[in-house]
């Protein structure tokens, strides 16, 4: 039986060229990046090289740069680290409906527990904000703004930008979950406008365990992590130099192969987008059609349980995702789809399908042979 792997925007295996990069940072130069030594010195230098690196790749200058444990860390830290330190100004902060839950939960925790009041803003059926509606919510005492720059569950690409000159015209700080869109499409943080921007390298084929928290100039934010004074005393603890390595590599590789890839991506990813629908009664596809990522198809299926269509296709060899990792074996429908009005029996029946630098023609033709029968089995 084949394995096939069409999980990619859960996490990515590792490029074996950013392996090859890291492994002289486990034994040689495995030194302690604090440490005024040789060993310390060395390691010193490939992570501050590893910053300027993902800087110069996303616009930023090596300053504006932490190095977080993943972007769950990143998202925490922008939200609680920005509206504590600026909750003299005001208490109100805005997100969109879609966001993920290390942006919905610190956001939740604000509001219950620190007083903040959030508004939600909401999406249309394709998952989009609406510039305008941001607009609307700003209020004087507004100190936050965070947007997800592409959905993880149905691919859709925000506005970014233009969300970014409202927030920029209103002197409000913006949050820009990157982590579905770095290495995948071209992100640069002064064209988004974007205060604060995580990602997370095992989304790009790099290492899971390392990610980045861009924090623009001198915005204001408490540290997150307190002991020593690492990343400019913006973030104790001793820092993972091979992740850096791994996560600069990786994303170097992204953009000699991000123009290639998207095309490839693109082309398979409109062959599940019109066969699935066009094999399967019942099925409606979710996303938008143009302002999607190139390597995601999402549908929902008629009188399914995704979790069951989930598991048929990994009994033929086929590795799928209902939607977010975080949200997968959760019997509640997911926050996106709801937010995109899907009735919750439809909801339930949600397949992700993401596609990565090593899927394949045959590989699509083998799920496209697999499906139908599956589903027609779960349905009787
Ligand atoms: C949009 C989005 N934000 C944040 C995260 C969390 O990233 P990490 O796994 O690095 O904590 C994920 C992971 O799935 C994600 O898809």
């Amino acid at each position: 039986m084949p394995k096939i792997y069409l999980d990619y925007a859960s996490t990515t295996p590792v490029d074996p060229e950013v392996i090859a990069a890291m492994i002289p940072y486990f034994q040689g130069h495995f030194g302690n990046a604090s440490s005024p030594h040789a060993y310390g010195r060395d390691a010193h230098q490939a992570l501050e090289e590893s910053r300027e690196c993902l800087a110069r790749l996303i616009g930023a200058q090596s300053r504006e740069i932490i190095f977080t444990s993943g972007a769950t860390e990143a998202n925490n830290h922008a939200l609680l680290g920005t509206a504590r330190v600026h909750k003299d100004k005001g208490k109100h902060i805005i997100i969109s409906a879609v966001e993920h839950h290390s942006v919905l939960e610190p956001a939740e925790y604000l509001r219950k527990n620190e007083g903040f009041e959030v508004t939600v803003v909401g999406v249309d059926q394709h998952g989009l904000v609406d510039p305008r509606e941001i607009a609307g919510a700003i209020r004087e005492d507004t100190v936050l703004v965070a947007v997800m720059c592409a959905s993880n569950e149905i691919g859709t690409v925000q506005p970014i930008t233009e969300i970014g000159a409202i927030t920029q015209k209103h002197k409000v700080l913006f949050l820009v979950d990157a982590v579905q869109a770095v290495g995948h499409i071209p992100i640069d943080v002064n064209e988004l406008k974007a205060d604060l921007l995580s990602l997370s390298a095992h989304k790009f084929y790099g290492p899971k365990g390392i990610g980045a928290l861009f924090i623009r100039g001198e915005t204001d934010i408490a540290p997150f992590l307190l002991g020593g004074d690492q990343e400019g005393g913006r973030r104790a603890s001793t820092q993972n130099v091979c992740g850096a390595v791994g996560l600069a590599k990786a994303l170097e590789m992204c953009g000699q192969w991000m123009k290639r890839e998207a095309v490839n991506q693109t082309k398979l990813r409109n062959r599940l987008l019109s066969e699935v629908p066009r094999l399967i009664s019942g099925v409606k596809v979710n996303g938008h059609k143009t302002h999607r990522l190139p390597n995601n198809a999402h549908f929902a299926f008629e009188h399914i349980q995704g979790e069951s269509l989930l598991m048929g296709l990994d009994q033929s060899g086929i590795a799928v995702s209902m939607g977010s990792a975080c949200t997968a074996g959760a019997m509640e429908p997911s926050h996106v789809l709801r937010a995109i009005g899907l009735p919750d029996e439809l909801a339930m029946g949600a397949l992700r399908v993401t596609l990565g630098r090593w899927t394949t023609t045959e590989q699509i033709d083998y799920f496209l042979e697999q499906l139908p029968a599956l589903v027609k089995n779960l349905r009787a």
